[in-house]
């Protein structure tokens, strides 16, 4: 099951690179996102190498990934706005809205996918809901606002779990929210983003996708 599921997010990291191939050249910057999908899309990058201005990475993990590689890394700050940022997601509606942050990583996510001109959405199908809100919702954290960000949600009807033992890459920790209502995600995006203490939260969908290649019957295919 698992090898299988790699099986397609492989097939899925390769056509976007193809995708890709046409668009990146020597000015390009690339933003480069976090997890098992994207994964196997730096594996693709440091096969083929292509020039390019700049890559930036949403994570330590990513980061080092390339850089092991012989790859060199920029800060965003140095480089300015990708013109192209491809990552994974925990969940993606039809209106490729996204639940992101499974590994922590959101909140350098939705600032490189927010500077970014277009974010290509890589995931295999299982990852395609209708509503958004199963998968449980991360939320960055102050840590001295854990607690009170916390009551806050459980205001709201969600049911939060301190994600113990995990810091992440900006030294903040992260509540998984259950039982969220997500009939407009971009209204409880703002909600949560409005509470004092709140770093980020998971909801991707004021920056929603602009292109999602997934499997459709065994092929990866491109929806817009
Ligand atoms: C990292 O924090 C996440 O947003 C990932 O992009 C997301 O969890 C997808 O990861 P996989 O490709 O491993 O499913």
């Amino acid at each position: 099951m698992e090898n299988s599921n790699s099986e397609i997010k492989k097939v899925i990291a390769k056509k976007a690179f193809e995708y890709l191939t046409s668009k990146l050249h020597k000015d390009s910057i690339l933003g480069i996102g976090t997890g098992s999908t994207t994964n196997f899309f730096i594996e693709e990058l440091i096969d083929k190498n292509p020039t390019l201005k700049a890559i930036v990475s949403s994570s330590k993990a990513s980061t080092q990934l390339l850089e092991n590689a012989g790859l060199e890394v920029s800060e965003l700050n140095d480089v300015g706005g990708p013109d192209f940022y491809v990552d994974g997601a925990d969940e993606i509606n039809e209106r490729l809205e996204m639940i992101k942050g499974g590994g922590g990583a959101l909140t350098r996510e939705k600032i490189i996918a927010s500077a970014s001109k277009n974010f290509i959405c890589i995931c295999d199908a299982s990852k395609q809901v209708r509503n958004l809100g199963k998968f449980p919702l991360a939320i960055e954290v102050i840590p001295m606002a854990r607690s009170y960000v916390a009551r806050q949600i459980v205001i709201m009807g969600g049911t939060p779990e301190y994600r113990v033992g995990f810091l992440s890459d900006n030294g903040n920790q992260i509540i998984d929210v259950r039982n969220l209502k997500m009939k407009v995600p971009y209204e409880i995006e703002e909600k949560i983003n409005n509470i004092p203490g709140v770093v980020a939260n998971g909801i991707f969908s004021s920056r929603r996708a602009d292109l999602l290649i997934v499997d459709k019957n065994g092929e990866p295919t491109i929806l817009k």
